[in-house]
């Protein structure tokens, strides 16, 4: 059976799109995608994501609890019948609401080689502690901040001279290979339960 997947962001969206673009090619196969939902009304990715007929909803905090507004995000992925959530470039903690409803089904990207660097400005963390190298990883979601249990992990080099954007960058590249092939590793395992 398809596999319906949520994509959550907060932002541009490229994550988002690498993803769509592998379900379409079929490096993810027997997917799609339910829904790209958002924190943040004006995220360039939920532009990205219409363009491309994909079925879109911003959740905006609204000043609300974070349960609160969990609760909502997840009735709307309740009512979608998603098997998968992604975070991609989703930039809130979840609450164990939101995680509890969903055990072992929601993933995200972080672009540091956890459990190195969790948290905000993985990249720059990583630069200012000297690293030699860096990457991103794909985990689960649990109640630990991008303490979840590790997928997968892909590694680039810092090299001398790098910015916070030149290391980003390279570790973007990477992020968009090792999302999709983690994502279909993972529905893979899911079918065969
Ligand atoms: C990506 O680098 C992702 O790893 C990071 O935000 C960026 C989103 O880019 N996520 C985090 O830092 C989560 N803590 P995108 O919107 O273009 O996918």
């Amino acid at each position: 059976m398809t596999k319906r997947i949520a994509i959550l962001i907060s932002g541009r969206g490229s994550n988002m799109v690498a993803l769509a673009d592998a379900i379409q090619n079929g490096t993810i196969p027997n997917a799609e995608i339910a829904v790209v939902l958002s924190d943040q009304p004006d995220a360039k990715g939920l532009v990205v994501a219409q363009q491309r007929g994909i079925k879109t909803l911003a959740i905006p905090r609204l000043g609300r609890k974070r349960e609160e507004h969990d609760r909502e995000i997840v009735s709307v992925l309740r009512d979608e019948r998603v098997d998968l959530i992604c975070l991609a470039g989703y930039m809130r903690v979840l609450s164990p609401y939101f995680v509890d409803a969903f055990k072992d089904r929601i993933l995200n990207i972080h672009p540091s080689l956890l459990p190195l660097f969790p948290g905000l400005d993985a990249q720059r963390q990583a630069l200012e502690h000297g690293a030699t190298e860096s990457g991103c990883t794909v985990h689960y979601v649990d109640n630990t901040l991008d303490g979840g249990p590790i997928i997968a992990q892909r590694t680039v080099p810092v090299l001398p001279g790098d910015t916070v954007e030149s290391l980003s960058a390279r570790i973007l590249e990477q992020e968009h290979i090792l999302y999709p092939e983690a994502v279909a590793s993972i529905l893979a395992r899911l079918e065969d339960k």
